[in-house]
């Protein structure tokens, strides 16, 4: 059978933070030959699969060695000869094999890049787009690119204590368009931070990460670069949010320190309050974990007040695992969640993530993590799951650029078929 898997080895290879991850390789019996890079968070979920790391002196601590040998080894052996076709089956393997409820045995690192590559290989194999491998001939949308221009957070050294500002040009009339939309307002904003004597050095996700002297600043200076850019606020661009909560509470319960900008203690209700004032003075879309993972009543107060007008989205909160998604649902915590990959570890799992959400009505947003590679998996990925938005970074950095220009050659390849529509 051509599908049937031939052979699986894997290769510590560096992510765009200079930090070891995995890269996978497939062999099927036709020949094709594959491979797929695993990401890797900063601001992670503390219910996230267990990125398997070596310890001791390598790389501080975070070599993947040990990832990699379990994928030449142990899932090498079990995998090798079963229909790369049967995507479930061998992700379903897998996770039963490593045995725990986190996947940290054998490591989400090296059981992602497996369950990555195999979806390649197969697509490749039976001679379709990865796109369309994976979401049929209905994946037509191209996803409205959420560009993250301004970095703070744990993302950056800066004083801005929200971790993403992303322009979101859904006002567009298809995914080239808006991207240019976006990039052209990244680069008057880079003009904007060089006349007034700001650091134009990028973060993690390729955004700026200026030492502005508020929260309110970066937002107002980003508003004005769309403008200046030529577009109009809240009609062609608007602005997504990513507090990263988290990474204000320290012990992720809800209690709040708004540390880089010095703003100090706050309540989750007094954090929803600031974030209220803001939804109420600026074009903003959307809005993700505006609270702590450990805050769930926070998020539904938040999304009771909020949740008919934007996107409230859940990321560490849910880590895109269905136990805490349904959770989410029955208590109108959010009405979309975050999907990424390796948070939960397999292709299978997070394609029901996305199921879940659909079927509640929910949304459901694609993304990248802050340490990326230059796969585009994720580009093709997001199409096929028709959830009509992604975020992959900004306009600068090679391994986020490369899930961009993925991205236009879908659409270009999909020619008149392709959809663009926020929702
Ligand atoms: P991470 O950040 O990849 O560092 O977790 C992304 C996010 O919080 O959405
Ligand atoms: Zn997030």
């Amino acid at each position: 059978m051509k599908t049937q898997i031939r052979s699986v080895s894997a290769l510590e290879i560096l992510d765009s933070r200079g930090n070891p991850t995995v890269r996978t390789f497939v062999e099927l019996e036709d020949g094709t030959k594959v491979s797929a890079s695993v990401p890797s968070g900063a601001s992670t979920g503390e219910n996230e699969a267990v990125e398997l790391r070596d310890g001791g002196k390598r790389y501080g601590g975070k070599g993947v060695e040990k990832a990699v040998a379990n994928v030449n080894n142990e899932i090498a052996e079990a995998i090798s000869g079963m229909d790369a076709t049967d995507q479930k089956a061998i992700d379903m393997l897998m996770i039963e094999i490593d045995g725990t409820e986190n996947k940290s045995r054998l490591g989400a690192n090296a059981i992602l890049g497996v369950s990555m590559a195999v979806a390649r290989a197969a697509s490749i194999s039976v001679g379709l787009p990865l796109y369309k491998y994976l979401g049929g001939s209905d994946a037509v949308r191209v996803p409205v690119p959420c560009m993250n221009i301004v970095n703070g957070g744990e993302h950056a050294d800066n004083s801005v204590d929200f971790q993403e500002f992303m322009a979101v040009p859904h006002g567009a009339p298809g995914f080239r368009e808006g991207l240019r939309y976006v990039a052209e307002t990244f680069h008057v904003l880079k003009s904007i931070l060089k006349s007034r004597g700001l650091s134009t050095g990028v973060g993690d996700e390729g955004g700026f990460a200026p030492d502005f002297k508020s929260n309110e600043e970066a937002i107002e200076t980003i508003i004005e670069a769309i403008e200046k850019a030529g577009y109009k606020p809240g009609v062609d661009i608007s602005i997504a949010m990513d507090t990263a909560a988290n990474s204000i509470s320290p012990g992720i319960d809800g209690n709040y320190d708004l540390i880089w900008s010095g703003k100090g203690k706050m309540t989750s209700d007094e954090l929803i309050a600031l974030e209220g004032e803001w939804i109420k003075k600026y074009p903003i879309i959307l809005w993700e974990d505006p609270l702590s993972e450990g805050d769930w009543e926070g998020f539904r107060k938040f999304t009771a007040l909020h949740g008919n007008d934007i996107e409230v989205v859940g990321d560490d909160l849910f880590v895109t695992n269905t136990k805490y998604i349904k959770r989410g649902i029955e208590e109108g915590s959010a009405n979309s969640a975050l999907i990424k990959l390796n948070q939960i570890g397999t292709v299978t799992e997070s394609i029901e993530a996305v199921k879940m959400c659909r079927e509640a009505g929910w949304r459901y947003f694609i993304s990248h993590r802050s340490g990326e590679t230059s796969d585009t998996f994720l580009a093709d990925f997001a199409v096929a799951m028709d959830g009509g938005h992604l975020k992959t970074g900004s306009a600068s950095r090679g391994e986020r650029i490369a899930k961009y220009n993925r991205l236009l050659e879908i659409e270009h390849e999909l020619k008149g078929l392709a959809e663009y529509r926020w929702k």
